[in-house]
């Protein structure tokens, strides 16, 4: 029997895919749990997810783990994933070698508390020569701060003489973002049935293909990412041009 696994195109893999891993609350809620029950619980998610990317052959994961916005959130909260990160992410630097996975971090990660940026630190460091996959974390990151953050470093080179504003274009500017050395991601998957970007990759999503579904975040596995890797294949991905273009190879 064809499993969905079998019909994906192994060829026409999309080689980095992202994910705004939301629904952890209120899964919990629905079992009566803490929203913390949720967030514990999409560990495994993340774990399976990760898997699953690397056994395919994507190159890239990358994963909105906490936004700037998240910093609103109930102190309780905040320590809470805050803890859950560092825990983890010390859990999971030996399955990250055993996997030849290199683990990577984007956002305003000063803004972590010490203990946890250190761990990530460390953890970066262990994993660093990995070369199956690159999963990233994207931590008290938003677009927008990243955007802002690129502008900030185009201008002060330019005032230092270093570079001239004739050279600013689309290449340039890409190459001050945090994610200067990966592609665009061509699939985007939202879980929880919320159908918005929440300032993620603002610039990077820019001709991805939008994958929603109403699973929440703890409860996505492997099946519910082959499909979503299913339904980017059978789309047609123009980029402005016509469908009789593309077919005529014009
Ligand atoms: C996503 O789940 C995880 C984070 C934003 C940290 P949520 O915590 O947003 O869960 P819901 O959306 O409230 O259900
Ligand atoms: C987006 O989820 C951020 C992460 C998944 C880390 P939110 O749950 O914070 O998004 P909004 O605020 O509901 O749009
Ligand atoms: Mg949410």
């Amino acid at each position: 029997m064809e499993t969905l696994k079998d019909k994906i195109d192994i060829e026409r893999l999309p080689q980095h895919i992202a994910v705004i891993m939301d629904g952890n609350g209120r899964w919990a809620k629905e079992k009566g749990k803490m929203r913390i029950f949720g967030h514990q619980n999409g560990v495994g998610a993340v774990r399976a997810i990760s898997e699953a990317c690397a056994e395919l052959g994507v190159k890239y994961l990358t994963l909105y783990a906490f936004s700037t916005e998240n910093w609103n959130r109930s102190q309780i909260e905040v320590d809470a994933l805050m803890r859950l990160l560092s825990k983890t992410i010390a859990e999971e630097v030996k399955t990250l070698n055993d996997n030849d996975i290199r683990l990577n971090a984007i956002g305003d990660l000063k803004r972590l508390p010490k203990y946890n940026y250190d761990a990530l630190m460390k953890a970066i460091d262990e994993t660093k020569d990995n070369k199956r996959m690159t999963l990233t974390l994207c931590l008290s990151y938003s677009g927008r701060w990243e955007i802002a953050q690129a502008a900030k470093t185009l201008a002060e080179k330019v005032k230092s003489g270093e570079l001239d504003i004739e050279q600013i274009d689309e290449n340039a500017f890409s190459k001050y973002l945090s994610t200067n050395d990966m592609p665009d991601p061509e699939l985007l998957i939202r879980t929880s049935g919320e159908e918005r970007i929440s300032n993620f990759l603002l610039w990077q999503l820019a001709y991805s293909e939008f994958y929603f579904t109403d699973v929440f975040w703890p409860d996505f596995g492997k099946e519910n990412l082959y499909s979503a890797i299913v339904s980017y294949q059978n789309r047609e991905r123009r980029f402005g041009k016509t469908s009789e273009q593309l077919t005529d190879n014009k």
